[in-house]
């Protein structure tokens, strides 16, 4: 369609032969705000294609070269951070201040993964055989790391520019080219970041940008032969696409159900902050955002209070006035997130504020209260309600974020794909005493865990992983870049 974005393939901004076109809507208003190509299985093979010759010259392009250029195409996204924005606060809704933000963040994280990149695959090893026994001192053994060709880069609707980059830039360090798909909901902040990168003269067909509906080419991509590795940042049709792909490398991140545990020795006010923080930034919708609030009885009451009072105090509007809380994403969602509030309102949660919703906009709401037959105490919300459960003793926290003890007694009352697997991703503890802080995160099967602070994957050069459902693999920038290369070793013997 004339009036849709143009997608980006082999260096040109074109439009689909599908005639066709996907129509993104405003969270805020519920009207169309843009609409992008509808591409076909016919564009997507073109640009796989060109993504294999491109790459093939750009794994002989000197690294210096290849940083270079991705400095070039940082200090163009961090100039073009207002019309990206702008495309965040229309198509995500993300605050006008947070929606800067991340492109700020993705132009240095695009400039760290140059200068890492450099570090690390300016490296090889060398290595010889008399080390092992029944050896001489015959054969020298020289590794470096190579790339693995075409990534497939799918980044989630949340951060549609910053998880593409985190995607993108080490790809790019390491040797490989790239298709990107975008979400729909973002895809217009994407088109935008990638044309920086065509501004900063990156290789024609090195990147392209595939924008269109799931259902025609969702799998088309992701079982593509020509596609070496996936990484994908998303929801549970992750974990569709991990079964579904073929003996590549996947770097995978979804969901889970990140846990807060809060001891009695805890700074109560830290952690009411960090609960508001963790709970209500960009309206819950991070994969790092608290999900559950596991508290000690004897503190319950307390940090209840300072939680209510700092919930409060949250501006509740359109994203263009950078409020706190702003709608989410779309209608499903608002209504997915619904179901969750009168499930426990119908099985007796104590609502700290009243429910409130209009359109995608909801309220924020802290739930007390909560008990292990709610299915808030399980399933992630994705969306600006925070259950609390009030726990006894430190074994019931962990085994509740293990979802042992608690995941058996609720195994008939809900589908259990919902609570065996899907464990959180990051976890957090508030205490004062350090050994039980360390002994407690020793025991949460979980990624990360932070402690006296709410959980996030920043800054961008630390590991980030999940656990189980929640993720294979490992990023931040050098786990990206490791995982995106991998080693080739030649040997040399000596007479
Ligand atoms: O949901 C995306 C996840 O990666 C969260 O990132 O930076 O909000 O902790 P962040």
């Amino acid at each position: 369609e004339g009036d849709a974005f143009k997608y980006y393939s082999e260096g040109e901004w074109k439009v689909s032969n599908s005639g066709k076109s996907v129509p993104i809507i405003n969270p805020t208003t519920r009207k169309t705000q843009y609409k992008v190509q509808a591409c076909t299985q016919e564009e997507v093979n073109k640009m796989v294609e060109s993504a294999k010759t491109a790459q093939k010259s750009w794994a002989k392009t000197p690294l210096w070269k290849r940083a270079e250029l991705l400095h070039k195409a940082a200090a163009i996204l961090k100039e073009h951070k207002r019309p990206i924005a702008e495309c965040l606060i229309k198509e995500i809704a993300k605050p006008a201040k947070d929606a800067v933000t991340e492109v700020l963040r993705s132009g240095d994280l695009v400039s760290y993964c140059a200068e890492e990149g450099v570090r690390i695959l300016g490296e090889g090893k060398f290595l010889v055989s008399d080390s092992f026994p029944g050896n001489e001192r015959t054969k020298y053994c020289l590794t470096s790391k190579i790339p693995l060709g075409v990534v497939l880069a799918i980044p989630p609707f949340n951060y549609p520019v910053n998880l593409a980059v985190s995607k993108i830039a080490p790809a790019l360090i390491a040797g490989n080219s790239l298709v990107l798909k975008p979400p729909t909901q973002g895809a217009v902040a994407a088109l935008h970041m990638v044309h920086c990168f065509h501004l900063a003269g990156f290789p024609k067909g090195l990147l392209s940008c595939v924008t269109g509906k799931g259902s025609e080419i969702g799998d088309f991509l992701t079982m593509h032969p020509g596609v070496n590795c996936i990484s994908f940042t998303g929801g549970d049709t992750g974990i569709a696409i991990s079964k579904k792909a073929s003996m590549i490398p996947l770097q995978m991140e979804l969901g889970g159900k990140d846990a807060c545990i809060i001891l009695e020795d805890a700074d109560l006010d830290l952690a009411a902050s960090n609960v508001v923080k963790g709970g209500f930034s960009y309206s819950g919708q991070r994969c790092t955002a608290v999900k559950v609030v596991l508290v000690m009885e004897s503190v319950a009451d307390s940090l209840v209070k300072k939680v209510n009072e700092k919930v409060a105090k949250l501006t509740v509007g359109p994203p263009e006035d950078d409020c706190d809380i702003t709608p989410v994403v779309t209608e499903s969602s608002a209504n997915f997130i619904e179901g969750l509030v009168m499930d426990a309102k119908q099985k007796g949660a104590t609502f700290c504020q009243e429910y409130k919703r209009e359109g995608n906009l909801i309220w924020p709401l802290l739930l007390d209260n909560v008990r292990p037959d709610m299915r808030i105490a399980w399933e992630e919300p994705f969306g600006p309600v925070l259950p609390v459960l009030r726990i006894h003793s430190i074994e019931e926290g962990i085994n509740h974020c293990n979802a042992s003890n608690f995941g058996l007694q609720v195994k008939c009352l809900i589908p259990c794909h919902q609570w065996t697997n899907k464990l959180e991703e990051q976890g957090c503890i508030f205490t004062r005493d350090i050994n039980k802080a360390i002994l407690i995160s020793d025991a949460m099967e979980t990624g990360t865990v932070q402690i006296n602070s709410a959980p996030a994957r920043g800054p961008d050069h630390f590991p980030f992983q999940g656990v189980k459902d929640s993720g294979i693999g490992s990023q931040g920038v050098t786990n990206s870049i490791n995982m995106m290369t991998k080693i080739k070793s030649t040997v040399i013997n000596l007479p």
